[in-house]
């Protein structure tokens, strides 16, 4: 089995993704991370690029063992000394240098011949082995290069002492099959090319990024660049957590591994989204949300019954503790009946499928089915929740400088009663009024508020979680009115109680 090394740019070219720049803190923060992912090398910034990018080049090397800490530099003096500087206190320190090699870079960016380009690469390799062993040369935009003048490049930058050459497709132009034939081009065509280790760096603008870096894989490239949840300039880099399943789920295809501790993939990609604020979209390979998520009802019954009928991998191996069945109009009886059981419910087959029902008609009328509305369905619909408190009329006075008071109206068993309370708020001024009325002492575990739809004029939908006597119920109301939503809940959730003092033993 080849182990394939992996070069994780996240802090780099992950951080050219527009709005993701990280401070040194966040920036090592992810490196910490990344080490406990077991990365080969962190690439940690662009140190020529500002006082910052520097600085946590510098503390990346200066805190981070047993992984290579690269800073990038362009082919100049300044750029590879402020690199090496950077990169000083590394255990093991990488200093990146490129230039680029096609003829569009080259007359319209650079405005260099080929043959000044090639002198800047064996210029910068060599000035840059004056710091450090370690050096990796970049043929920027190598994919539109013309290819007997990379393998020249590439085999002058060996020799100037490069021990590793990426082979980037800057643009995210290239298409597998080419690529790979570019990459056993190279190996057939460059006389040294065992002296290095190639590497590739895939940007995604086509959508193929982890695609190409396969194919290059299986053409004979030793390292891939790639970033956490495929961050990057524009449409992003390679996925890392793409790459390093598909060489673990393919191993007899691939051949190849890599030291990647894959159980960490999950927290590595929670944090880098949650510091850069790029969220991960749901069905997004091996990290989104539903990528261990089965809603249809053919795929859940065979997920049920054996779950490699519909899983390739283990939610576990990336570091997610659980498959998901998610309940909607897709569902099955199979799969609903279980999430009934896990939600500690034992109804008999007749309950089963009235609640069936039930859910089928809510799976018309709503997007998403959470637990709680199984859990209301199956109280309300099927153990029906006997209606001991009513709210008929709430009042509530709040705003600066008065104390906010609550009128609730009631209907108690057959009595209309009505009360004013005050509290720290209109909701604890109204649950104070509602606690009077109903004569109830439970406690309030918990109070939740969401809205559901966007704008002001949302659906607040409140759940509250209730303790009377070690029975423990959970009440749910919506309305526009937050307040309403908030006493609903609160009502809902004591009647419940009610339910529970006469039928100790049944469900929530
Ligand atoms: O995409 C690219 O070519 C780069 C190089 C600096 C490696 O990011
Ligand atoms: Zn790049």
């Amino acid at each position: 089995m080849r182990l394939i090394k992996i070069f994780d740019t996240t802090l780099r070219d992950g951080e050219q993704s527009p709005g993701a720049s990280m401070n040194v803190e966040e920036k090592l923060h992810v490196a910490r991370q990344l080490a406990r992912l077991n990365v080969d090398v962190i690439e940690a910034g662009f140190p020529i690029a500002s006082p910052g990018d520097f600085e946590a080049v510098r503390r990346v090397a200066e805190e981070i063992r047993d992984v290579t800490v690269c800073g990038l530099a362009r082919a100049k003096d300044i750029d590879i000394e402020r690199a090496a500087e950077a990169i000083g206190p590394a255990q093991s320190g990488r200093i990146h240098t490129f230039i680029a090699t096609s003829d569009i870079h080259l007359q319209y960016k650079l405005r260099m011949s080929r043959e000044e380009v090639l002198e800047a690469a064996r210029y910068a390799v060599r000035k840059a082995r004056n710091y450090t062993d370690d050096v990796e040369f970049s043929a920027e935009d190598a994919t539109r290069s013309d290819w007997d003048f990379l393998c020249r490049v590439v085999e002058e930058v060996i020799k100037a002492g490069a021990s590793t050459v990426n082979i980037p497709d800057t643009v995210g132009y290239a298409i597998p099959q080419e690529f790979g034939e570019l990459i056993e081009y190279l190996m057939n065509n460059v006389p040294n090319i065992d002296r290095a280790t190639i590497s590739v760096h895939c940007h995604n603008d086509l959508g193929l990024a982890v695609a190409n870096s396969l194919t290059a894989i299986l053409s004979g490239a030793g390292q891939v660049e790639c970033t956490v949840n495929g961050i990057g300039e524009r449409a992003g880099n390679a996925a890392m957590e793409e790459i390093v399943m598909a060489l673990k789920t393919r191993p007899n295809f691939f051949n190849a591994d890599t030291r990647i501790v894959t159980e960490e993939i999950y927290k590595t990609s929670r944090l880098v989204s949650k510091i850069t604020g790029m969220v991960v979209q749901p069905n997004k390979a091996i990290v989104g949300a539903n990528a261990f998520a089965h809603e249809s009802g053919i795929h859940q019954d065979g997920f049920l019954k054996e779950r490699s009928t519909y899983e390739i991998m283990r939610p576990e191996a990336v570091g997610i503790p659980q498959s998901k069945l998610v309940l909607g109009k897709h569902s099955g009886r199979h799969a609903f009946k279980e999430r009934l059981k896990e939600l500690g419910y034992e109804l008999t087959q007749e309950e089963i499928d009235k609640a069936f029902e039930r859910f089928k008609q809510l799976c018309d009328q709503k997007k998403y089915i959470f637990d709680e509305d199984i859990e209301t369905l199956v109280s309300e619909e099927v153990k029906r929740v006997p209606e001991v408190f009513s709210l008929l009329d709430l009042k509530v006075e709040s705003g600066t400088g008065i104390k906010p008071q609550a009128t609730v109206k009631l209907r108690v068993r057959d009595r209309e009663v009505v009360t004013t309370a005050s509290g720290d708020g209109p909701v604890d001024a109204t649950y104070k009024a509602i606690a009077r009325l109903t004569e109830t002492e439970s406690h309030l575990e918990k109070f939740e508020i969401k809205s559901i739809t966007g704008g002001t004029d949302a659906l607040g939908e409140v759940s509250v979680t209730l303790e009377e006597d070690g029975r423990v119920v959970r009440g749910y109301g919506s309305d526009t009115d937050i307040i309403v939503a908030a006493a609903k809940a609160y009502i809902n959730a004591l009647n419940k109680l009610e339910g529970r003092k006469r039928e100790p033993s049944k469900g929530i």
